[in-house]
């Protein structure tokens, strides 16, 4: 499973791909708007700066609404790096504008999924990624994590190479039910991600080999 990191900072992005294991990252406006990036020419710097970092996708979310709007955003986002990756919603002329933008070659990450049949249409218009949000649906007392075992299921079925990328991941437990579930990807903060180093018998383990070390070494 892949990993994406869901931010727009700058130095946890640094950080992650520090790690190593990091294999892209999401970013959306309301991550823009927490580090304070704003206005069209800093917006578009900063996807470069992200994609100058990390190593792999980086995904721009357009701000239109409408079918042109889309598709004139999305192909400037796109001529701004080839590691990135136009992020669409799932409405109406979200579907078409992700039919255009692949008919051109263009990459995008259909975001804001909370069905499974908004995830058959955006694989069918030609998605890269679809993005399910389970912490927003966990959130509101529905099962998240079903759905990304719901749209893995599917896409396997029908045999569609969109790829299922988990969002809204805010914990370690998530980060193994979708290792469980069959996600291609999962997206979150770097914190989740480190969880999955935490275990007591490593602490305790590495404590007493360095204490048996130094037992004979001084
Ligand atoms: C997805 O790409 C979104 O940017 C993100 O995962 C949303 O997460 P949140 O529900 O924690 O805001």
């Amino acid at each position: 499973m892949k990993f994406f990191l869901d931010t727009a900072n700058l130095d946890q992005i640094r950080e992650a791909q520090s790690l190593g294991v990091i294999d892209g990252v999401t970013t959306n406006p309301s991550l823009m708007a927490k580090e304070g990036i704003k206005g069209e020419a800093s917006i578009l710097k900063h996807y470069i700066d992200i994609c100058n970092i990390v190593d792999g996708d980086v995904s721009a979310e357009v701000i239109s609404t409408d079918y042109e709007g889309m598709i004139r955003e999305g192909e400037k986002l796109a001529a701004l790096h080839p590691q990135i990756v136009v992020k669409i919603p799932v409405i109406k002329d979200g579907i078409k504008a992700i039919k255009y933008l692949s008919s051109k070659g263009i990459r995008t990450n259909c975001t804001l999924v909370f069905t499974a049949g908004q995830a058959l249409l955006a694989a069918k218009a030609g998605a890269t990624y679809v993005s399910p949000f389970v912490g927003r649906l966990d959130d509101i007392s529905h099962d998240g994590m079903e759905l990304i075992g719901q749209i893995v299921d599917m896409f396997n079925y029908y045999e569609m190479g969109t790829q299922v990328l988990a969002a809204s991941i805010r914990s370690t437990l998530h980060i193994i039910k979708c290792i469980e579930m069959g996600a291609d990807v999962a997206t979150c903060p770097l914190e989740p991600i480190l969880g999955l180093l935490k275990h007591p018998l490593t602490d305790s383990g590495l404590k007493k080999f360095l204490e048996d070390y130094h037992k004979v070494n001084g």
